[in-house]
């Protein structure tokens, strides 16, 4: 797959078929993961991979009450999602909120039919900087293979809980930086089109300048591959 397609089509999937990911396949994706740039190369990460169906119906109750705080959060306008960035419609956050609200309800109802739990644990993640790498390239390897997925950070809320389930040896100052859940998605993939454009959210030289450069549209696919891959929203 060409490098911009899967960077413009790796969209969060949260509507997923139950169907197995081979240990082929997670194979690709985790190699892919243990490939990205880190701090020192000191490479402290894990990742637990979950597939056993009584440890997923424990996780999906916990991942449901999590959810419910965070949208307690959010009506209450606290948390990373109750405020836009500025200058951003508000009207239009509101909207995004209501889809993502639509599709994350589907996803906590079908949790236990997520064929994958990936738990992605850090030492010192120095503010996320340090795993975000690596929990980008297994979203961007799962796309190559036509495994979907969402990163997620709400089961930070029951961390101990999470942590002696999954046998955590928290001593050694292991964290989870988000857990991911992957399979393969019930829709298409389409370009990550709700976004606002570069030149709304960059500058030349000084905050204020005029980047110089505008991009109205996304700039992949080519204007004669466009169609049929709509934006999903
Ligand atoms: C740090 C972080 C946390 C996120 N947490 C969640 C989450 O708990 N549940 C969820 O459904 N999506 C979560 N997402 C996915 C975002 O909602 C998603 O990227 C955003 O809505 C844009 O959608 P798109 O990537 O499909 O274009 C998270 C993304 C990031 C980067």
């Amino acid at each position: 797959m060409d490098v911009y397609e899967a960077l413009y089509t790796t969209r969060m999937m949260r509507r997923l078929r139950p169907d197995p990911i081979p240990l082929d396949t997670q194979a690709r994706i985790l190699d892919a993961a243990v490939r990205a740039p880190n701090g020192g190369n000191t490479q402290r990460w894990h990742f637990v991979a979950v597939d056993d169906p009584e440890l997923k119906r424990k996780f999906a109750q916990l991942f449901r009450q999590a959810r419910a705080i965070e949208y307690d959060k959010f009506q209450a306008g606290q948390g990373p999602m109750a405020v836009p960035a500025p200058g951003a419609d508000p009207a239009a956050h509101a909207e995004t909120m209501r889809r993502i609200k639509g599709s994350g309800n589907y996803l906590a109802d079908h949790f236990e039919e997520v064929p994958l739990l990936l738990f992605v644990y850090s030492i010192d993640d120095l503010g996320g900087a340090n795993i975000y790498p690596a929990i980008w390239s297994i979203l961007l390897a799962a796309r190559a293979e036509g495994v979907g997925g969402v990163m997620t950070m709400v089961l930070r809320n029951f961390e101990d809980e999470v942590n002696e389930l999954l046998g955590v040896p928290v001593e050694q100052g292991w964290k989870m930086s988000a857990m991911l859940t992957l399979g393969y998605p019930l829709g298409r993939w389409g370009v990550a089109a709700n976004r606002r454009p570069v030149h709304e959210v960059s500058s030349r030289n000084q905050w204020d300048a005029p980047l110089g450069i505008e991009v109205p549209r996304p700039l992949w696919p080519p204007q004669d591959q466009a169609e049929g891959l709509a934006a999903v929203g």
